[in-house]
């Protein structure tokens, strides 16, 4: 039987955290809690300057936070069970991993020239790590939004996502792009945002799937962007624009390269490098025809789009793994699954699915059998609803 793990009943987790935390450190925290993401398609396009179609999920992550005066950072991971602290004088990045992200994040206050005094935690929450649904930014966001509360500070939410994009490149070692943190922050109820990662406008649409919804099969391959090829792909992405860019001087990004041009100039460029700047050309691409599917509710285009991007994924861009393309394949003979694609970083992590409602529990059943026998992996379910970002809970 698959695992399907439907939203944990959040005024227990809120409860337990704000509860662990009187216990430890006996003083009344602020709560804050900031979402985990989705998103429908637009994979990698972010650091290229391209567009990205994610929403806030009712996954969250949940700090308590206040101050001490104890010119100490103490923090306690509720879901590791373990306790970290550092005096604030000392701040670098350590070998306890899940403290770097609150750290990364103190660092660039404090690079903003706002001083962060002694801060507790405790911090845990609903969103599988390592499943690629941002469980690290949802942590960062919530550290820098409660920090930014609590010392009121008064930066803007499109300054907390940066920050939190920056601790993730200087504490966690990964060059993420900005969908991340800018989803969790800037995420609203039943909406889905389409961002340009370059201006950073954005809009909202509701996201109404009708007579389908949207299912996330866990591979349970763990995915750590550090230690993978995240890196290596955006340097690959890097060095097809300075190559181009001889060609075509005003471009600055992959987001300006078009198909033609990048034709002309194939014999230049290495294979490899080739195939990753065709799939982002194309994926930015299927970006605005999906936004224009959702509008007119064509979700057969949409599920082909879901399709199309996962084969740019596993076959050009190269960030697939046997588990998801396993899992992707088996919808394809199924009448009820729309479309599919690996969703996130990659090399492990979700599938996203769209799913007819009717049909939905039948496929879990089935889709769960058919990867225990062959992967021998137990299928983790995701069930989610479209959700509100950042905030602090009252
Ligand atoms: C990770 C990164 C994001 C984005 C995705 C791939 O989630 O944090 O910035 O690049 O991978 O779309």
């Amino acid at each position: 039987m698959p695992l399907i793990i439907r939203n944990e009943a959040k005024p227990m987790v809120v409860e337990k955290i704000s509860g662990k935390f009187k216990n430890l450190f006996e003083t009344e925290p602020r709560l804050f809690q900031s979402p985990g993401r989705i998103n429908l398609i637009g994979e990698h396009t972010d650091y290229n300057e391209g567009f990205v179609l994610p929403a806030a999920i009712d996954k969250t992550i949940v700090a308590a936070i206040n101050l001490n005066s104890k010119k100490m950072f103490r923090f306690y991971s509720f879901d590791y069970e373990e306790y970290f602290e550092i005096k604030i004088s000392e701040i670098e990045i350590q070998d306890t991993l899940w403290a770097n992200y609150l750290l990364g994040v103190i660092a660039q206050f404090q690079k903003n020239g706002l001083a962060v005094a002694g801060i507790d935690c405790v911090f845990g929450g609903d969103i599988p790590i390592g499943a690629g649904l941002s469980s690290s930014a949802a942590l960062e966001c919530a550290i820098a939004y409660g920090i930014n509360e609590l010392f009121n500070f008064k930066l803007s939410k499109m300054q907390l996502v940066k920050m939190a994009q920056k601790a993730e490149h200087e504490y966690a070692g990964v060059n993420c792009g900005i969908m991340d943190q800018f989803a969790s922050v800037f995420g609203l109820d039943k909406q889905v945002v389409k961002l340009d990662c370059r201006s950073l406008e954005h809009s909202y649409f509701p996201l109404d799937l009708q007579d389908y919804s949207i299912v996330l099969c866990d591979t349970k391959v763990i995915h750590s962007l550090a230690s993978t090829k995240y890196n290596t792909r955006r340097m690959e992405c890097e060095e097809g624009v300075r190559i181009l860019i001889q060609f075509a001087p005003e471009i600055n990004s992959l987001r300006d390269v078009d198909m033609d041009l990048l034709l002309e100039h194939k014999s230049e460029l290495e294979p490899v490098v080739f195939k990753r700047c065709k799939y982002i050309i194309e994926e930015n691409r299927r970006v605005n025809e999906t936004c224009l599917a959702l509008e007119k509710n064509d979700f057969e285009l949409f599920g082909n789009l879901l399709y199309a991007s996962h084969e740019g994924l596993k076959n050009e861009y190269q960030v697939s793994c046997k588990e998801l393309d396993i899992l992707v394949d088996f919808t394809k003979s199924r009448k009820d699954v729309l479309g599919a694609r690996m969703m996130g970083g990659g090399f492990g992590g979700c599938t996203i699915n769209l799913v007819s409602k009717s049909s939905e529990e039948e496929f879990i059943a089935a889709i769960a059998k058919d990867y225990l026998k062959r992967t021998n992996i137990i299928l983790e379910v995701y069930k989610i609803e479209v959700s509100k970002g950042t905030s602090e809970i009252s």
